[in-house]
């Protein structure tokens, strides 16, 4: 979609963490938004910063990990904005710990929203941009899913899945006006998921910076997804397509590529660290 001026675009997510920056960034192209996320003072709070900017945006509230929810968000955007020209699929939960520690509910609630909601909320803008014959789908997945982050195993699950969802999407509706792409962020310094945790680490527990990227440049390769129809962005401090290439000869290099640049370390301390809050959590009998 090479014109974004008065195009309208629904962005998940909206309410914190890297959703604000992909927000900002539509905007200032011209994009009308409506704003998802379950907060509802953040998100009106968003929508009045964009606002503040001449940025046209509607917070719509709704829990995208339930099926009423996402029924919830698609209406509101239709009503706060006519039709929805982009989808840009960008809440999401992680989960960090030990695979075998994981609470069957925290492994729920991470398909449900990562897979079940991003899939469903696709599933009901469809139509309308195939009737129209334009459209665009963005999803935020992560380079975990190519890497096999340890700790991270359901996360990174679904993120690799998530590609795969772009790309048969994007194969499927091909010639029809309607594209997808996935972005594959690294580790986000500055706000969102990655930025808390980091907060969390004892100063001088630091991960390699050399797979870390800024939340402007995920917003930057939004736009360019859509603007350029790109199958797939990778957003990263250097160009990371190569060692993606490299990881899809030798799957076994990532977890070595991991353990040199200090990810799996960092990771295991971050799991123990919740481990340990999970435990004071917990009512002593
Ligand atoms: N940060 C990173 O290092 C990094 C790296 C690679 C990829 N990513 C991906 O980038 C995306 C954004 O991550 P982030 O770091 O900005 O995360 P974040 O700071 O945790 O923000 C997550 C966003 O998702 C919303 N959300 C959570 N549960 C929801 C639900 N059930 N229904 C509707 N909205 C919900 C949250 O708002 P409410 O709580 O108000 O609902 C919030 O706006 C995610 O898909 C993440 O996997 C992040």
């Amino acid at each position: 979609m090479r014109r974004l001026k008065n195009a309208t675009a629904i962005v998940t997510g909206a309410s914190r963490g890297i959703g604000p920056f992909i927000c900002e960034s539509l905007g200032s192209r011209g994009v009308n938004l409506a704003l998802v996320a379950r907060s509802e003072a953040e998100l009106r709070s968003q929508a009045r910063r964009l606002q503040r900017h001449g940025i046209v945006a509607a917070p719509v509230p709704a829990d995208l990990a339930t099926a009423s929810g996402v029924d919830v968000a698609v209406a509101g955007a239709a009503r706060a904005l006519g039709s929805v020209d982009i989808l840009v699929n960008n809440a999401g939960l992680e989960c960090l710990g030990s695979f075998h520690e994981i609470q069957p509910a925290a492994l729920r609630a991470i398909l449900r929203l990562n897979m079940e909601g991003t899939m469903q909320l696709t599933r009901l803008v469809l139509p309308s941009m195939l009737a129209r014959g334009r459209g665009h789908i963005v999803t935020i997945a992560s380079a975990a899913g190519a890497f096999g982050v340890p700790y991270q195993a359901v996360y990174a699950s679904t993120k690799a899945a998530l590609v795969t969802f772009m790309s048969s999407i994007r194969s499927e509706y091909r010639g029809t006006g309607v594209s997808a792409s996935a972005v594959l962020p690294t580790l986000v310094v500055g706000a969102g998921m990655y930025e808390r945790e980091r907060l969390l680490a004892p100063a001088g527990e630091r991960i390699s910076w050399a797979l870390t990227c800024r939340p402007r440049e995920v917003a930057r390769a939004v736009v360019r997804a859509i603007e350029q129809d790109r199958a797939e962005v990778t957003v990263n401090r250097f160009p990371l397509r190569p060692v993606l290439g490299l990881l899809a000869l030798f799957p076994g290099a990532g977890g070595w590529l991991l353990r040199q640049m200090g990810v799996t370390d960092s990771f295991s301390r971050a799991a123990d660290r919740r481990r340990c809050a999970d435990t004071a959590d917990t009512p002593r009998t």
